[in-house]
């Protein structure tokens, strides 16, 4: 002992346990109504979010409005992320998933399927999906570090074609902006099952809440939110380009559509 304090030692007993982190967030997702259940009030509290991400700094998996950011490509564009805990209660309370069922959840980040299990509890299935091999890696170490491995699988592939060998499903969750509905999701679904699936409609983003009816679905409401964009065989990448007048004006036209439109015509044109 030389009279000096550790500061280390003080400063780890003086900083938040990621229990209260985690209290303080649900107090928070309470408040702002996108936690409204018991259940996903219950499974926000029990799940070790921040182990999902173990390089990130703690304090920003416990932001209500921050998704951890986990994989970018070559030009910037975000390919995968944990999504923020806001934007992940509201589509869990969207898709009303009760204990015993079976759940597909398309896009991976691991934190949502323990939410998902705890949810479902022994008697239910999770099946989660992603069309990146490194994040169903680090989903599945997560998922088997915190003893959700029973009751979930975790499959690499295209979400777009469902995962057949665990169907059908009483729910599906789609965590990847979609520009379309494919057809194995509706064949993979229960009747009176439901959909929650973010959907870009007029320039915004929506998740929709369907419910199967027979061969329809039924929307049962929708919430704003953001998520990164589907890849594989529904990619449907949004282009920006932008067109210079002669005064140095610039008009920028936002195209929508896969493959991505030869914007080189457009350029060559003055207004
Ligand atoms: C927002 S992240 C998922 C977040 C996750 N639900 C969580 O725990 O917060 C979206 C994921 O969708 C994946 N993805 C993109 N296209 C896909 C596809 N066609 N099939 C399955 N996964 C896809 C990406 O690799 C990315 O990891």
């Amino acid at each position: 002992m030389n009279g000096v304090p550790d500061m280390r030692t003080e400063e780890a007993q003086s900083a938040p346990s990621s229990k209260q982190l985690r209290d303080k967030v649900v107090g928070n997702l309470i408040n702002m109504r996108a936690v409204r259940s018991e259940r996903v009030e219950a499974a926000f509290r029990a799940a070790l979010w921040h182990l999902a991400t173990p390089d990130a700094d703690v304090t920003k998996n416990y932001r209500v409005e921050d998704a951890v950011i986990t994989k970018t490509d070559a030009d910037g564009v975000q390919l995968s992320s944990v999504s923020a805990p806001r934007i992940q209660a509201m589509q869990i309370e969207q898709a009303d998933i009760r204990p015993g069922m079976r759940v597909l959840k398309i896009g991976s980040g691991g934190v949502n399927a323990a939410y998902l299990a705890e949810i479902v509890g022994e008697d239910g299935l999770v099946v989660t999906a992603d069309i990146d091999h490194e994040v169903t890696e680090r989903a599945q170490r997560f998922l088997t570090t915190t003893g959700y491995d029973s009751r979930t699988y975790v499959v690499t592939g295209d979400g777009e074609l469902g995962v057949p060998e665990h169907a059908p499903y009483d729910r599906i969750v789609v965590t990847v902006q979609a520009a379309d509905i494919p057809p194995a999701w509706i064949e993979q679904l229960v009747n009176g099952g439901r959909l929650v699936v973010p959907l870009q409609i007029r320039g915004m983003t929506r998740t929709v809440a369907f419910v199967c009816h027979g061969d329809r679905l039924v929307s049962d409401g929708f919430e704003l939110c953001g998520f990164v964009l589907m890849q594989g065989i529904g990619e449907n990448r949004v282009q920006l380009v932008l067109l210079h007048d002669t005064e140095g004006e610039e008009v920028g036209l936002r195209l929508d559509g896969h493959p991505e439109t030869d914007a080189e015509p457009l350029w060559c044109r003055r207004l």
